[in-house]
């Protein structure tokens, strides 16, 4: 059965455009439903152009009450029929109230080789750190920020001169790699990790 897939974004969505081109042919998912929390959210008319619905709930109408906003998150969704959701450039904090909800059929990408660097600023985080490999990691969701079961991870040698940017710009083009990869595997039944380096085909 073709698993349905909510992908969650805040921004450009360049992983979201990754995983949405992926699931064609005999690919076990479908993307059902693009969902962000911001309206002017660049990835929102890159769905619309693929043809997938979008949602918008803003998290500035709920004022901080974030089991309000996943409330109306939820709401969102249910027309939508997802199996699974996946947050891709998704920048809001969700409560263990929806995580459990999701428990096991949700995925995250976070551009460090968790479990280094949880949290923000993890490209700058490795270079002080004076670390030689770096990368990014496709985990499940858990009540735990940053924090669930590994599914995947694409590591990314650290080049002298490496500023954050040009750092995460060597992650994100990994990330575009293993996202799909892993989503593919995953929605497949199978949830052993994918592990890729750069270079490698
Ligand atoms: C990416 O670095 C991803 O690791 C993080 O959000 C950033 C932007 O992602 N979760 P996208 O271009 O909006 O997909």
């Amino acid at each position: 059965m073709t698993k349905r897939v909510a992908v969650f974004i805040s921004g450009g969505g360049s992983n979201m455009v990754q995983l949405l081109d992926s699931m064609t042919g005999d690919h076990p998912a479908r993307a059902c439903v693009v969902l962000s929390n911001d309206p002017g959210a660049g990835g929102l008319e890159k769905a619309r152009t693929r043809g997938i619905a979008t949602e918008v709930v803003k998290h500035q109408d709920f004022a901080g009450d974030r089991p309000a906003f996943e409330a109306a998150v939820t709401a969102a969704l249910g027309p939508h029929r997802p199996d699974m959701i996946c947050l891709a450039g998704f920048m809001r904090k969700l409560t263990g109230g929806f995580t459990d909800q999701w428990q096991g059929r949700m995925l995250n990408i976070h551009p460090s080789l968790l479990p280094k660097y949880r949290g923000l600023h993890t490209h700058a985080r490795a270079l002080e750190a004076g670390d030689t490999v770096h990368g990014c990691t496709v985990h499940e969701v858990t009540a735990e920020l940053d924090d669930g079961p590994v599914l995947g991870q694409a590591e990314v040698r650290v080049l002298p001169g490496d500023t954050p940017d040009t750092l995460a710009a060597r992650v994100l083009v990994q990330e575009h790699r293993l996202y799909p990869a892993v989503l593919r595997r995953f929605a497949a039944g199978d949830r052993t990790p994918v592990y890729l380096r750069e270079g490698q085909s």
